[in-house]
């Protein structure tokens, strides 16, 4: 046998790595087109990030606090100071934020009213915590409160009644149709029907998701994987994402585990 063949068998799984590598690597930088300048200099991790149109961006950080996209500044200012620690906020189509504040004695709704001004639109005892808001825009606001999935319709007036007792964790009202997915029991991710059917979308359990239509989700699984879930698909999307949100336009924004900002376009 030839030195040079010898070589090359001995080295075959090096270079199989190798190419495989590299191959990985192409279709990282050829499927999407990612960009981070989304500088945020605060040490405090980020837990969420939603998005409404184009890169009206909006964060919570560990501590509670709450910042938005100033995208002619292009820099993150803190909102809702005043208003407590917040627990989970949501951004519409629309442009409306809506936030859950905790106070001693209540778990609140706000709506954003004006520059730094919050409008209460309903409440609950501070033992029966709010675990999840979204807006699908301002006629209509869902909460999840133990084990209840709230409904806030706006007539002149907000009004708040339970839509369903059940198992909720997250809850994701879709731009589009305005369809309503949630994550529920065993984690799963469901698409609400009706009082009565509530389809299973998921074979895995996921932590966090937020829905565009009845065909169109991205969510994160427990091994912290983001998927897009497009008619009956699922395509991996990125590895080690925190936190995850989609635009009107499908441009993806997500925060990993060392608190950087992406934005995936993939037109
Ligand atoms: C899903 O399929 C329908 C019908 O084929 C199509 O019109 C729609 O654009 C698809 N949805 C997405 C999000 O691509």
């Amino acid at each position: 046998m030839a030195i040079y063949q010898l070589f090359f068998i001995k080295n075959l799984r090096f270079i199989f790595i190798v190419a495989f590598i590299i191959i990985l690597n192409i279709y990282d930088v050829n499927s999407f087109n990612k960009t981070q300048n989304f500088p945020f200099p605060d040490t405090t991790g980020i837990m969420k990030i939603d998005v409404g149109q184009g890169e009206d961006l909006w964060i919570l950080t560990e501590n509670y606090e709450l910042y938005h996209w100033d995208g002619i500044e292009r820099k993150f200012i803190r909102k809702a100071k005043d208003y407590g620690p917040i627990y989970d906020f949501s951004v519409g189509p629309d442009g409306l934020a809506v936030i859950v504040s905790r106070s001693p004695i209540n778990n609140n709704v706000f709506i954003r009213s004006d520059i730094d001004s919050w409008e209460w639109i309903y409440g609950s005892d501070v033992r029966v915590p709010i675990i999840s808001i979204s807006n699908c825009d301002y006629n209509k606001i869902f909460t999840i409160e133990d084990r209840k999935l709230i409904v806030c319709n706006y007539d002149n007036a907000y009004s708040c009644d339970t839509l369903k007792y059940g198992i909720y964790n997250q809850i994701s009202c879709a731009f589009n149709d305005k369809s309503l997915w949630f994550i529920g029991s065993g984690h799963y991710i469901y698409l609400y029907i009706n009082k009565y059917i509530e389809i299973i979308r998921s074979e895995v359990p996921f932590k966090q998701i937020k829905a565009l239509s009845e065909q169109h989700v991205i969510g994160i699984d427990y091994d912290s994987t983001l998927w897009e879930y497009i008619n009956g698909t699922w395509t991996g999307i990125s590895n080690n994402v925190k936190s995850a949100s989609i635009n009107y336009n499908d441009d993806i924004f997500y925060v990993d585990n060392d608190n950087i900002i992406y934005k995936i376009s993939k037109n």
